[in-house]
Formats: structure tokens, sequence, C-alpha cells
């Protein structure tokens, strides 16, 4: 029997290592753990995410919670050995670009433990963004690269990485959205909220680049205020934009602009339900500029760069930097039904998981 770690931390990596979880259990010869990090810990931040995606309870709760980019780094990493001296699995699988991603692949690689990387080659080529850091030094350690779309191919051969290491497989988080649509659609959350199909648009703001200062919050905030005069919005909080409103005194003028709805954030269901039939979604993040163009909703990313260039060159997603008037024309256009039509990616079909667990049952941990 051959043992196989994933580890989860933070929410984006719960959606991306469900499918996992479940392609694993078609290969009796694999035992396959969960190591929650505990990087997310608020209940919608990660228990409701188990719930919904039919997770089970992971193997090992370690439990950091938040802190600096050293402190949490370095805790997880402390945690995590003694988790693989007691487990000594065969592989590691870390998804995405999170602390945890980062910290748990040095520990395994230090420990002779080989290091499979789900969703490896994405580049932004800014390095100011921590997860850019997190992935490049992911995927310089890895032992098996597995890559979402083809701009991650072209930048692992840039960067020499051998091609007997990196598989083209797709994407994982969209073989959630494959797998959990239908449920998502029975979802309650519209009538909760009070919104009906194609009138109000999303919004999900939390990069340190939007929020982290006071000038650019007021700047967004009022973008929201000028936007919901032609559509409602619906912006669920992440907890670090909700804490830096609080402190800017800005929390309760957007709780209280009459055409914005502001929530706690939202369980995986609830959110792709809301995502599906929204007239717009602004956004910066990562996974939701590739669910927009697996859906076809139109996207506006209030980023300067995208690791996942796939989204603009063949999805719905546009590039608006910290251009808020810009932001404003783009969106009235897009109200107007004069938007920007796209196509889904190659391999984003729903499968990646099981080509990614068939690789690993021959190749990265044979009999
Ligand atoms: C992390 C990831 C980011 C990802 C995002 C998704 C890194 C470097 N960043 O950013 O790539 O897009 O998750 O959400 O790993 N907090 C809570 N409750 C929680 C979690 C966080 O209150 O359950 C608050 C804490 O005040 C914490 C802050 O949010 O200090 C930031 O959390 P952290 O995990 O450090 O980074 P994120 O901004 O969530």
């Amino acid at each position: 029997m051959k043992k196989v770690i994933s580890v989860v931390g933070a929410r984006p990596n719960f959606m991306k290592v469900a499918p996992l979880h479940a392609a694993f259990r078609r290969y009796p010869e694999i035992r396959h753990m969960i190591v929650h990090t505990g990087q997310h810990y608020d209940a919608n931040m990660s228990r409701v995410f188990f719930e919904d995606l039919g997770l089970p309870e992971p193997d090992v709760y370690l439990g950091i919670g938040s802190g600096s980019h050293a402190v949490q780094t370095a805790k997880v990493m402390i945690e995590f050995e003694q988790v693989l001296l007691r487990e000594t699995p065969d592989l590691v699988v870390v998804v995405g670009d999170v602390n945890s991603t980062v910290a748990c692949s040095l520990v395994a690689v230090k420990l002779g433990i080989r290091v499979a990387h789900v969703e490896a080659g994405l580049r932004s080529f800014d390095r100011r963004m921590p997860e850019e850091i997190n992935r490049l030094v992911t995927d310089s350690i890895a032992d098996f690269l597995f890559v979402s779309e083809a701009s991650g191919m072209e930048n692992l051969r840039r960067e020499n990485v051998p091609d007997s290491k990196v598989f083209f497989v797709g994407n994982v988080m969209i073989d959630s959205l494959v797998a959990f649509r239908g449920q998502a659609r029975t979802s309650r959350i519209k009538a909760t909220l009070g919104v009906a199909d194609g009138d109000y648009a999303m919004v999900t703001l939390h990069r340190p680049s939007n929020v982290d200062s006071a000038e650019n919050l007021s700047k967004l905030i009022r973008l929201l205020e000028d936007l919901s005069r032609f559509v409602r919005i619906v912006f669920p909080i992440h907890p670090r934009t909700k804490k830096m409103l609080a402190d800017c005194g800005l929390l309760n003028r957007i709780e209280n602009s009459p055409h914005v709805i502001v929530c706690e954030p939202l369980g995986y269901l609830d959110f792709l339900c809301l995502l599906e039939t929204a007239k717009l979604v602004l956004t910066d993040s990562g996974g939701i500029q590739e669910e927009t163009t697996y859906l076809g909703v139109p996207c506006l990313t209030m980023r300067e760069n995208t690791e996942r260039p796939v989204t603009v060159t063949e999805g719905t997603n546009q590039l608006m930097g910290f251009d808020y008037e810009g932001v404003a024309v783009e969106a009235a256009k897009i109200i107007r039904g004069e938007h920007k039509k796209g196509r889904i990616p190659e391999l984003w079909d729903g499968k990646a998981s099981d080509r990614i667990a068939e690789i690993i049952a021959h190749h990265c941990c044979p009999k």
C-alpha cells in the first residue's frame, strides 16, 4: 500500500483537493490522507467547504492560524515535519500557491519525500505578490508538476524544468465546478439575498495590493457605490478586507449602501450558484478568473497582471489594473450586453483529477 498525503490550508485549496480525493478512491493500492494546516480556520472559510464538497474530516489538523508570512510558514513547517516523520508517506501533494503550499513542499523535499505540485507553472512575473514567490519556490523543488494551462508549460520549459517531470493535465478547480454545478443550482442563496438571475454583480476583493491601503480601499468603495447605481452588488467580504474596512471606518458606509448586499464569505455551493447567473464579476481572486471563464460570465479583474493568462486570451476575463474609471466604463458595456465572449480552455473538462491520479498511481508511486 502506498501512502499519499495531500495538503490543504486556505480556502482556494479545498475545491482543488476534493476532486483529487475522489479520484484516488479508485486506486485501492493508494491510501490518501488529507492534512489541513489550518491557515484558514473560520467556519465560513474552511468547514463549510468540507461539507459542501463532501470532503472527509482531515486526517490531521495542524491548527496553525494567522500570522506574518514568516510566522505562518515556519509554524506549518514545524508541525508538518512531525506529521511526515510519523506517517512516512510515499508522496506529498500540494496545490496552488498559498503559504501552506510552499511550507509543506520544503519540509517534504528536505526529508527526501517526493512532492507533486498541482497547478504548477503559473507565473504573474510579479515578485511583489507573495503567491508568486510561493509558486517559484514550490515548482523549483517539486518532483512532479501538474499544469492547468498552456502558459504553465511554456514557463516551466523556459525555467529549464525537465519535460519528464511535467504533465499537462487541465484544471482541478474546474473538476469541482463540473461536479457540483447541478447541486449548486439548488441553493436557496438567491432567494435569501433577494436577487434574481442576471440582476446583480458579484464582487470579491482580498489582495493586499487592493485592500491593505486606506487610499485604495476608499477608491474601491467609491467604485462600488458608483457601480451599484447600475446593477445591484453582492459583496461577500473576506475577513482580511472586513478588518481593513473597519480599521479605515468604511465598513458601515458600504454596509449601509442601498444597492450593495454585504455578506459573510459564502460556502462553495452558494457562491457557485451566484457566480453562474451573475451579470458580471469584479474580483482580484485567482480562481474566480478561471471559474468565470468556464461559465462564460464576464469578469473584470482588479489586478495589473494574472498568472492565469488563458482566462484573458481565451476566456471572459479582462485585467483592469487599478483603473477605477475603466472598470465603470467596462461594467457599463457589459450591462448593455457588449462584452467579450470566450471559450473553455484546453483540458478544462472535469477530468484533470482523474489524469493526475492515474499518473500518480502508475508513475509517481508505482507498486
Ligand atoms: C490567502 C492566500 C491567498 C489566497 C487567499 C484566499 C497566502 C500568501 N495567501 O490569503 O493566495 O488567495 O488566502 O482567501 O497564502 N483570517 C480570518 N479567518 C480565516 C482566515 C484568515 O479572520 O479563517 C484573517 C486573519 O486576520 C488573517 C487574514 O485574514 O491575518 C489573512 O489571512 P491569510 O491566510 O494570511 O491570507 P489571505 O489574505 O487569506
